[in-house]
């Protein structure tokens, strides 16, 4: 399990890439980043390129994972790719919940808390992202919304689950948009979840970083990023960039 002791910045390079368009950029971010020990940096990448993000991460600070996995260990499940396969190219964390998976796939809550309990269960990261459409936003139903995502996956493991894990807020609305959450928006629902998921007995869930999705870039990761209540940043755009996605990691590093 990958301990998280300071903020987080994840690179999500969504379905972009390629073997020689990553050779350079991974490379370039490695040593954009390598002198930064105030943030611990992940990428995400698309599966067929995790073991070149192992080959050329693997002696840096920065650790990989993958955007998506099956919620099963093993069997007659075409395309689906497990955990331990994931951990065979030593990848510590995955996204599970992507609102461009959930909608576009039609993938259910009890799916993505299957997921988030599997990857526990290897001793793997899970990044969680939940958020509300613009819709539910304007009817004020977000806390409702995302209320419903956790809880799902609280009811059938218990809060604990949480701990060493990643929950990032994404509102439906601020992703690919450059229209980023509020640092108003993004403080109100990261203190929301994290209330939630540490309830009222007041013993905290250890480990549990809650991070912000959405827009995020070099000119408002500082606003979004520095907020107590947010604990880093999940990037799309700014993450195939290097130049940008070291910026914004050296902001955060310098918080
Ligand atoms: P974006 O994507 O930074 O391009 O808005 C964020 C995400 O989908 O995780």
């Amino acid at each position: 399990m990958t301990k998280l002791t300071k903020k987080v910045v994840i690179g999500n390079l969504k379905m972009n890439g390629s073997l020689h368009f990553n050779e350079k950029h991974f490379s370039d971010i490695k040593s954009g980043v390598n002198d930064f020990s105030d943030v611990d940096i992940g990428v995400c990448v698309p599966y067929p390129y995790l073991f070149q993000a192992q080959r050329i991460f693997q002696k840096s600070n920065i650790f990989w994972g993958s955007q998506n996995v099956a919620k099963d260990s093993d069997g007659p499940f075409t395309g689906e790719v497990s955990v331990s396969m994931l951990s065979d190219f030593n990848a510590k964390c995955a996204i599970v919940g992507h609102s461009e998976r959930s909608t576009a796939y039609c993938e259910s809550d009890e799916n993505i808390a299957l997921k988030f309990s599997a990857l526990k269960n290897k001793l793997m990261t899970p990044v969680l992202c939940v958020g509300e459409t613009l819709i539910e936003r304007e009817a004020g139903i977000m806390e409702r919304v995302v209320a419903s995502q956790i809880n799902t996956i609280r009811k059938n493991y218990g809060k604990n689950i949480f701990a060493d894990s990643i929950i990032s807020y994404e509102p439906i609305w601020a992703i690919g948009t450059d229209l980023a959450a509020s640092p108003d928006q993004a403080d109100h629902m990261c203190s929301f979840i994290r209330g939630l998921i540490n309830d009222t007995e007041n013993n905290n869930v250890e480990g549990l970083k809650i991070i912000y999705g959405g827009s995020v870039n070099s000119k408002n990761a500082l606003q979004l990023c520095g907020l107590e209540s947010v604990d880093g940043a999940l990037i799309g755009r700014g993450s195939l960039n290097a130049e940008e996605f070291i910026k914004i990691c050296q902001i955060v590093n310098s918080i």
